[in-house]
């Protein structure tokens, strides 16, 4: 096991990529925080992988487009876990929008959770290994979308090309104290954010004829890149993206 004694918080782990990561991390021994906008519903199922798996497993509910309650969200779980070693900025939304017609309101969410919400549990993170002199991981999930056009999400796009470039320059600054800095990006991953998608055949049969490896991707798929990534197998790796997409990023055409 890849991760015994370390502790990890997962954002928006009740489902998707983040509950895969969280149980996967788990799987590899590590205790780990599970967090959602609601701790009630799905982030339960995810507990309880997390405990069949043999870890420690906790709860911690936050919307973290709010820097208050992503602080607070870093404080719970290392109060409850007493530490945290490894974070994985997972939660994330999309909204799709001509451009013209995008509202302030969806700006704000898009940017405040993807954005926001990274940034500043990432410094709450930070300011915990820094009080313990302790060495650290930062794993960001980014999208093939921090790098290419996602025409009808600018929102999003702009959210991934900024968490493209904070992974680099967090990677400068931390690396000093020993916290690397890495994202992934994973491409069309059947999830509830592409539920629009999913529930769009045509839709789905066009995407699948740019995907080399011909078939969606799973989140466990990533799931195994961010355990590879929290291990010490990738200590001398920080301020890159690792690409999960089948291919897709060198075959995309909207
Ligand atoms: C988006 C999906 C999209 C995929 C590939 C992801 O980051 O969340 O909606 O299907 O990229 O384009």
């Amino acid at each position: 096991m890849r991760l015994e004694g370390k502790r990890a918080l997962i954002t928006g782990s009740g489902r998707g990529i983040g509950r895969a990561i969280a149980v996967r991390l788990a799987r590899e021994g590590a205790d780990v925080a599970i967090n959602d906008l609601n701790v009630q519903g799905d982030a339960r199922e995810t507990l309880a992988e997390v405990q069949t798996a043999g870890r420690r497993g906790v709860l911690v509910q936050a919307d973290i487009g709010k820097a208050e309650q992503a602080r607070q969200l870093v404080e719970e779980a290392i109060r409850q876990l007493g530490g945290l070693d490894i974070l994985v900025n997972n939660a994330g939304v999309e909204r799709r929008a001509a451009f013209v017609d995008v509202k302030e309101a969806d700006y704000d969410l898009v940017l405040d959770v993807n954005l926001k919400g990274t940034f500043f549990v990432t410094q709450a993170f930070v300011r915990h290994l820094r009080a313990e002199k302790r060495p650290g991981r930062v794993i960001n999930i980014s999208s093939v979308h921090e790098e290419m056009p996602f025409p009808g999400f600018s929102t999003y796009c702009l959210s991934k090309g900024g968490m493209q470039l904070l992974t680099r320059d967090l990677a400068v600054e931390l690396g000093p104290n020993g916290i690397t800095v890495n994202a992934i990006a994973p491409g069309a991953i059947a999830t509830e954010i592409n539920r629009a998608l999913l529930d769009d055949r045509p839709r789905v049969e066009r995407l699948l004829k740019q995907i080399p490896l011909g078939r969606m991707g799973k989140p466990e798929d990533v799931a195994g890149l961010a355990a590879f990534l929290a291990s010490d197998d990738a200590d001398y790796i920080t301020g890159s993206t690792y690409y999960v997409d089948g291919g897709l990023a060198w075959n995309y055409r909207e």
